[in-house]
This record gives structure tokens, C-alpha cells and sequence, in this order.
């Protein structure tokens, strides 16, 4: 048994007590029903409530903020109840839980909503690429109409509104999804945002929307249950490179800082080649930022291990390997060797891939987890 290792070590804040700093990165599995959590969705969470935090699923604030079809929502009284059986459960196996809060603005297929909305954004730029629709269909993303100043003060409103939705969930707070193309890293970019108002234009500006969720949630559920997640130099969602962007998300954490939030969470690509975050850039934000730092983003146990004791980071996310290891934080502790998850069912497949991925040495027939999908 390895005993030293500081990725299972507790990590104990004024508010939230982790039993270790393995975090269930966010997923969306993109079961849901109108919004609602599947029936299983209980299960799978209890089922890796051993995650010193678990990250929910990316889940809309506002029906035309899904992007995806099967992505979940907090902006109704069924999903509401649908959420807090997750939180329950996580609860009583003690874990705990954060919610991811999304709005997926111009990335989506207005056939997608419940009301099928049409798509917002900061302007009217469509994103290339195609998204999935009911029928297995592959339709380019829907054309967005351009926030007006009203709108842009309701997708804020409703974000904090999703907030306080979550903490009534029983949730134990909740990470502002500022990255990978979303609604608030739309703001944040020139392409995306051409506006001409006080959310466009200069680096302060393109922020605003950004912090102003980030505040206003604070203020309405605690900053010490407020964390964040962002994707600096991170390409996905058709946003190309642009020239400020250091600049820009140094301005966002000197921002976070002084709101003193509890956690800023670095999605890294560079795994998967869409785009990596310099280390120079963490230490940077790590000299900036006094909250908790968490990094994601193809990370084993060893390169964890590294990060945490090389003071890169004090919590890290794992995707993947939480996806067909639900005793993720067992396996690291005994060395043992990892599942590995089927990608067919990442997005799809009702309960299968879901949570049916067993335990270590759990027996079927003649396989056993090692190899066992
Ligand atoms: C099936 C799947 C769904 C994902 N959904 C989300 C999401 O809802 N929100 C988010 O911020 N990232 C999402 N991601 C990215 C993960 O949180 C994570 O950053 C990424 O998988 C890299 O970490 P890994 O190498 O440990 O898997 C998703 C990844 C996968 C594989």
C-alpha cells in the first residue's frame, strides 16, 4: 500500500472537507431527458463518490443553453428534484459534489431546446461545425441572434439563478464553466464578441460578463462554494488563437483573486492537440491566485503525483479514467492497474458505459476488470 502519495491526502478548506485531491472532472454523458438527470444518474455519481470532489456533468442554466442533446439543466423544479437524489446519494457515501454550471450560447442546434429557442450569443457569428440532433442527424450549428443589453443581463442572471438552484439541490457549490468555447469564453473572445457596448471591445469589457457571473454567484451562494473553470490557449468550439488572450485571462485572475473564490480549474488540451497551457503560465497564475488551483487534462497518477508536489496545483481532474474506473482513487492507492472506457458509450448508451463499469476484481464470467471491456 502506497501511503505517501499527496494526491490521497485530505485537503480541508474553511468550508469543505475533501478526503483526498482526486477530482471527477466534468462530463457530460449526455443522458438526460428534458434536462432531467437519467434515472441511474444517482448511481453513477454514488458510484465514484470515493473523488475527493466530484464535478458534475456540464448543465445548462437556460434551455437554449444545452448545446448538446442529453445535456442536463438547473433551471426548472424537475431537474431540481432530479439533482438532488445525485447529491444525496454522493452525500450519504461521503463524497462531495460541485456542479458544473453551463451555457453553451452559439455552440448547439436550436432543435436541441426543449422550446427550440433560437441560440444566443455575444453576435450573431455561427460556429463551424456540426452538432448532433434527435435521429442521429449531424446539422451544422444553428445561426445565434446577438444578446441585447437585456439578454445579457438575464444569461447572467440565469447563471446565478442556477447557482442558487443547485445549492437548493443540496449540491456543495458549484464551477462557472468559463472555458472550451462556451457562452462566457465567447465574451471573453474578439472573434465571438464584436460588440460595442460595455461588454466588447477592450480587455475589461470582453471580461465583464465573465466576472460578473462569477461575482454575482458569490455573493448569492458563498465564494467559498464558487469555483471556476477556464481553457486559456485551449482551442475548441471554433475559437481560433487571438493576440490578447494572455492578457485577457491574466486580467480574470487578478479579477478572481480579489473576489477571493475557492478555485480556479485549467482544462489542458495539449493531450489531445487542441491546445496546451504553458507551465510558465500556471506558475504565473499560482504567484497571482491564493485559492485552490486544479488542473485536468490526461493526467495518470505518477504525472498528478508530480504536479501536486511540485506546487502546480493542489487538487487535479481526471475524465477518462473516471469514466470505466468508478474506484478510481482505490486503484491509485493499490497500484492497481486501470479500466479502460469504450468512447461509443462516452455520450450515449443509456446504462451501458454508464454504470455498469465495475469495481477492481469484481468477477464477470471469466473477465475481470482489468481487461474486462
Ligand atoms: C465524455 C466526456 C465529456 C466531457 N464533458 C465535459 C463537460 O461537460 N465539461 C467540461 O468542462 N469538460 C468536459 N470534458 C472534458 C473533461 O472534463 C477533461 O477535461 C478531459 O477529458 C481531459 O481529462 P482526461 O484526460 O483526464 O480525460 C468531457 C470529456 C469527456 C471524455
Amino acid at each position: 500500500m502506497n501511503t505517501e502519495k499527496k494526491l490521497l491526502t485530505p485537503l480541508i478548506t474553511g468550508t469543505l472537507e475533501l478526503r483526498n485531491r482526486v477530482v471527477m472532472a466534468p462530463m457530460n454523458r449526455r443522458r438526460a431527458l428534458d434536462g432531467i438527470p437519467a434515472p441511474s444518474a444517482p448511481v453513477y455519481f454514488g458510484q465514484r463518490a470515493g473523488a475527493g470532489l466530484i464535478i458534475t456533468d456540464n448543465t445548462a442554466v437556460a434551455p437554449n443553453g444545452i448545446g448538446y442533446m442529453g445535456t442536463p439543466g438547473i433551471y426548472n423544479e424537475a431537474q431540481i428534484e432530479g439533482w438532488k437524489r445525485v447529491a444525496n446519494e454522493v452525500h450519504a457515501r461521503g463524497g462531495r459534489i460541485f456542479m458544473q454550471l453551463v451555457h453553451a450560447g452559439r455552440i448547439g442546434h436550436y432543435l436541441n431546446n426543449e422550446g427550440q429557442m433560437p441560440l444566443i450569443a455575444p453576435s450573431a457569428v455561427t460556429a463551424e461545425g456540426l452538432i448532433r440532433t434527435a435521429g442521429d442527424m449531424h446539422l451544422p450549428n444553428s445561426e445565434p441572434i446577438a444578446a441585447t443589453g437585456a439578454d445579457v443581463r438575464r444569461l447572467i442572471d440565469e447563471h446565478i439563478q442556477g447557482a442558487v438552484n443547485a445549492i437548493e439541490a443540496g449540491f456543495d457549490g458549484v464551477e462557472i464553466h468559463g472555458a472550451h468555447g462556451f457562452l462566457p469564453e465567447q465574451f471573453l473572445h474578439p472573434h465571438t464578441n464584436r460588440r460595442t457596448d460595455a461588454y466588447g471591445g477592450s480587455i475589461a469589457a470582453r471580461s465583464r460578463f465573465l466576472l460578473e457571473i462569477v461575482e454575482g454567484t458569490a455573493a448569492a451562494i458563498g465564494k467559498e462554494r464558487t469555483g471556476i473553470r477556464l481553457s486559456p490557449f485551449v482551442k475548441l468550439n471554433d475559437l481560433p488563437d487571438y493576440a490578447e488572450e494572455a492578457e485577457t485571462q491574466r486580467y480574470i485572475v487578478d479579477a478572481l483573486q480579489e473576489m477571493g473564490i475557492l478555485y480556479i480549474h485549467l482544462s489542458d488540451q495539449g493531450p489531445v492537440g487542441h491546445g496546451k497551457i504553458p507551465g510558465t503560465y500556471i506558475r504565473d497564475l499560482r504567484r497571482r491566485y491564493n485559492g485552490l488551483v486544479m488542473l485536468a487534462g490526461g493526467y495518470t497518477a505518477e504525472t498528478a503525483e508530480a504536479a501536486l508536489q511540485a506546487g502546480l496545483a493542489d487538487l487535479i481532474a481526471f475524465g477518462k479514467p473516471y469514466i470505466a474506473n468508478p474506484d478510481l482513487t482505490e486503484r491509485f492507492r493499490f497500484d492497481l492497474p486501470l479500466a479502460t472506457g469504450d468512447p461509443e458509450t462516452y455520450y450515449q448508451g443509456g446504462d451501458e458505459g454508464y454504470t455498469d463499469y465495475p469495481v477492481y476484481g469484481h468477477t464477470f464470467g471469466a473477465n475481470t476488470t482489468a481487461d474486462c471491456r
